[in-house]
Order: structure tokens, then sequence, then C-alpha cells
């Protein structure tokens, strides 16, 4: 069955203030993805079917409403928000090789490698990860101090990474299969989709010129909302469909993924992932400025049907 194809992602939210930020980073991404990031043959078709395909673009917006919080100019942010998402579209890309998770839709249409073939699939993921790094370099365009700027290269990086994303998504294979333990899923969980979300943070808190003491709290505080978040992910992966997902359901027990609700219970998962939810929401508004538009976000976040 073919899923619908979406051009957009329907909004997290419909407030007007986030709206625009989507629409501002929607252009950013586009153009910087269509101007800078192609490549020979058919690379770039498939580079741009990855990353402008409709997602949630739920890491960018952290990014920007993150620098706001801290009393940043959002715009100014831009530049790592595009960073986050073209190396989460790398991560969903590989995620979805034969030899990872082996899926066939993403975002409502084929996965990158079932429209373009598993080689273009490998290289449109990796061209991904390295134009990330150039695009974050950008924010010194913004006057950003290259101190600061060195920093957010050094937080993405060490997210992406052995440590984090890519160690995480390696414990992730090696799981598959085995009775899974609370413990093992906690660290599978914190880095493969943790450690993204809290370098989300951290790097629009260092865009705002957030002090070192705000960005790392921000930063733990997005590693705990990144867990809460793939529990959610689980959970819908259990109990919804493809038609409402965009991917398909029911995988994670197909293959016997290590997941938040096969180590717990899905009763108890759903409650864990709201009371992470409600301590990254304290922790924020007692940490930044003007946390407003962010806990809207955190909070649309935590009630999302996909
Ligand atoms: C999917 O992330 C992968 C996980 C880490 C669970 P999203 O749910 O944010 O995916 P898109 O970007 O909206 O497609
Ligand atoms: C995705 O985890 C995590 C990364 C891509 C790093 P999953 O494999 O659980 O996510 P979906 O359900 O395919 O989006
Ligand atoms: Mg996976
Ligand atoms: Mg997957």
């Amino acid at each position: 069955m073919a899923a619908a194809k979406r051009t957009a992602a329907p909004a997290l939210t419909t407030d007007r203030a986030l709206a625009q930020r989507l629409s501002a980073f929607e252009r950013a991404l586009a153009r910087a993805v269509r101007e800078r990031a192609g490549g020979p043959g058919r690379l770039g078709a498939a580079l741009r079917y990855a990353a402008l395909s409709p997602g949630k673009r739920l890491r960018p917006l952290l990014v920007l409403t993150a620098c706001e919080a801290v009393g940043g100019d959002w715009k100014r942010a831009i530049p790592a928000a595009v960073a986050i998402e073209c190396v989460h579209a790398f991560s969903l890309v590989h995620d979805d090789l034969p030899a990872m998770d082996d899926d066939v839709y993403r975002r409502g249409r084929l996965t990158t490698h079932k429209k373009f073939g598993e080689a273009l699939g490998v290289l449109a993921g990796d061209a991904l990860l390295a134009f990330a790094f150039e695009e974050l370099t950008r924010l010194a365009e913004g006057g950003l101090p290259p101190a600061r700027v060195l920093e957010a290269v050094r937080v993405l990086s060490r997210a992406a990474g052995a440590n984090e994303l890519v160690g995480g998504q390696a414990l992730d294979i090696a799981a598959e299969g085995r009775k899974p333990t609370a413990r093992i899923v906690r660290d599978i969980h914190v880095r493969k989709t943790g450690a993204l979300m809290g370098a989300a943070l951290a790097l629009g808190a260092l865009a705002g010129d957030a002090g070192a003491r705000t960005v790392l709290k921000l930063q733990t505080a997005g590693t705990q909302m990144g867990f809460a978040f793939q529990i959610h992910d689980d959970l819908l992966n259990a109990g919804s469909s493809l038609k409402n997902l965009g991917k398909r359901a029911g995988t994670d027990a197909a293959r016997g993924k290590a997941t938040w609700p096969a180590a717990v219970g899905e009763k108890r998962a759903a409650a864990e992932a709201q009371r992470i939810m409600k301590r990254v929401e304290a922790a924020i508004s007692l940490t930044c400025e003007r946390p407003r538009l962010l806990m809207q976000l955190i909070e649309a976040t935590a009630h999302r049907q996909r």
C-alpha cells in the first residue's frame, strides 16, 4: 500500500510565532540545500529528496526557540537550525537502509534508498552529514564570536558521532531480537535520539551567546527531552498507522527492537514519557529568561500524534 504523498508535514502547533519561524526555516533549508549541497549525477536529487521531504522540523525549531529563550535573535541561529536538520536527515536515510531498519516509507513517501537505490541512499546521507558542518560555520557570518562557533562545531560533531547518535544506532542494531532491559534501552535512546536534541538546545543557546552554564543546562534538558521523544516514537510505532505516521507502524515488534514499551510495558512507558517532559519543562522555565515559545513547542511535542 502506498502512503499518501504529503508536501508539508502538519505543523506541531498552530502558534503564529512558531509558524513564522518554521516558514523562515523551510526557506533557509531549501535555499541552502538547493544552492550549496548539489552533487554530480543523481546524488543532488537524492540529497534534496532526503532533506526537503516533509518532516516536523522539531530539532531546528528547538534551535531557534532556545536561542530566543536565552535572549538571542532567532534569525542568527538559522545556520545551526539548517545544520541540525541535515544531521537528522542523514540519520533517517541511513536508519531506513536495508542493513539497518529496512524501511520502505518515511515522511509519507518512499524512503530515499527505495526511490534512488541503496548506493545513493548511503552517499546522500554521507553528503548531508558533511554539509551540516559547512552550514554550521555560517554562524560566524551573523557575527557570532569564533570561539562560540568552534564550540557549536564541537557540540554537533560529538552529538552526531560514535559515542552518541551513531553509537546509539550501533547499540540499537546489536540489541535487536534480545530481551531488552530498561538500562540498555535508556542507553540506546539517550544516544540515538537524546544527544541530537540536547545539541539542538545547546546550539540555540550558543547562537544566542548564552553563558556556559546555561548552555549545559539546556543541553541536559534537551537530551532528556530526546529520551522521552524516543519513548513516544516507540509508542506510536506500536499503536499508530502508516497513514498517520507517514512511516510503517508495528516494525519495532516485527524486528524485535529494544524499545521502552518492550522493556517496561506500554502503560509505564507513556507515564514515564510524560513525567520526563514535565521535568524538562521545569528545568527550562528555571533556566531561561524568555522561555514562552520553547515551552510551547515542548508542550506540543509531548502531545503529538505523529
Ligand atoms: C524520527 O524523528 C526519528 C526519531 C529520532 C524518533 P522525527 O519524528 O522528528 O522525524 P521527522 O523529522 O518529523 O520526520
Ligand atoms: C531513529 O530511531 C533514530 C535515528 C534515526 C538516529 P527509530 O528507528 O526508532 O526511528 P523511526 O521510527 O525509524 O523514525
Ligand atoms: Mg532505527
Ligand atoms: Mg527506524
